[in-house]
């Protein structure tokens, strides 16, 4: 094989796109056959950052239960691909409980996924989904989930990977399938190795706060700051700001969120030299803000010309949170990505 051809479904912005693009040490080039999406700003903004707006023959397909498999047999057929990428939507797993031949729930994307891959039967696959799949029924639908895969006929590695120890000063764990053709002999794979964060782009988050000026807009209000930022007993988890690690980012960021939830930044700390010393800061009066959408994109590890792109499309905050909350950490990605196919690809 000296070509990978890919497809990038629920392909978002493109963070596992991204991360293909930064690839430059295997013995194969990638080839870019299309994307799936539904979201109309997420595939706007995705053929507008990538191709300028022009996909020339790009494929692109607006929902996954369009395409044709065995069970829709009158959908669109996609071009060849070897790698399946897909970061799918995080439903309900709770009734999973496919077996090859039992009828299945049309209902849940995960299903599209399987009758693809017995369509297609790509060499590779690389999904994602949130770690919380993996504490469903104890841990009992993500193993139905893995015997599925299995069952399309795949070896399948599943990792439960944190983004900051790939790459980005951000805590977010998320559990990856990642799949070979079991045509191939099956090699014990772990985790890909992690990085030493201190060594990378960005060590804290601290290193990616902008220090200009930013829009007021994502200062908290007055009025909203003692839902955001009074300490309740009740709440779980620690009410700090100032983290030199992120909380995830989220999809509803442009909603102000409880300050144990998400992440907020002083301006003496943004100001400050050293991001491990969170300053004494009065909750009342210090200006305190959100991180913007540029940050947002740094924290998930996209480059920022990503930032040029959304203020070329006039993407308010609220759809552009949506968006960057949505994605794939690039590095992370990148690091399992390469580590599958390096690992099947090179002796
Ligand atoms: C968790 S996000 C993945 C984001 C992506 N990995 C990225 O880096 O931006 C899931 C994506 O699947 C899309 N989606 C949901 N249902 C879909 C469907 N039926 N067909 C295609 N895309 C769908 C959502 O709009 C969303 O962008």
């Amino acid at each position: 094989m000296d070509k990978i051809k890919y497809f990038d479904f629920f392909s978002g912005i493109g963070g596992f796109k991204s991360a293909v693009d930064s690839i430059k040490n295997l013995p194969v080039d990638f080839e870019h056959v299309g994307f799936c999406e539904i979201e109309k700003n997420a595939a706007k903004f995705y053929s507008e950052h990538y191709f300028g707006g022009d996909l020339n023959g790009l494929q692109f397909v607006n929902n996954i239960e369009d395409v044709k498999t065995s069970a829709n047999s009158t959908g669109i057929e996609l071009n060849p691909f070897d790698l399946f990428l897909g970061g799918f939507p995080c439903q309900s797993f709770s009734n999973v409980g496919y077996r090859k031949g039992l009828e299945d729930d049309r209902g849940q994307l995960f299903y599209n996924i399987l009758h693809l891959l017995d369509e297609y039967s790509p060499q590779f696959f690389v999904l994602e989904n949130v770690q919380k799949i993996a504490t469903l029924k104890k841990g009992s639908v993500l193993d139905e989930m893995k015997r599925a895969l299995e069952d399309c006929g795949y070896h399948v590695y599943l990792w439960d990977l944190n983004a900051s120890n790939y790459g980005v000063p951000q805590k977010r764990r998320r559990i990856f399938f990642a799949g070979v053709k079991n045509t191939f002999v099956k090699k014990a794979l772990t985790a890909p190795d992690e990085l030493d964060l201190s060594k990378s782009k960005y060590p804290t988050a601290w290193h990616l706060l902008e220090k200009d000026n930013v829009d007021h807009k994502h200062y908290i209000p007055t009025k909203t700051r003692e839902t955001v930022l009074y300490k309740n007993p009740k709440w779980q988890g620690d009410v700090n700001i100032d983290n030199a690690l992120a909380r995830p980012i989220t999809a509803t960021m442009a909603k102000w969120h409880r300050a144990n939830q998400d992440n907020y930044f002083s301006d003496s700390y943004i100001n400050a030299s050293d991001p491990f010393v969170r300053p004494n800061v009065d909750l009342v009066s210090e200006p305190i803000r959100r991180i913007t959408p540029l940050e947002g994109f740094r924290l998930q590890g996209f480059n920022d010309d990503f930032e040029d792109t959304r203020k070329r499309l006039k993407m308010s905050y609220s759809a552009s949170y949506k968006l960057i909350g949505n994605a794939v950490p690039v590095p992370l990605s990148k690091a399992v990505i390469h580590h599958l196919l390096s690992s099947y690809l090179t002796d």
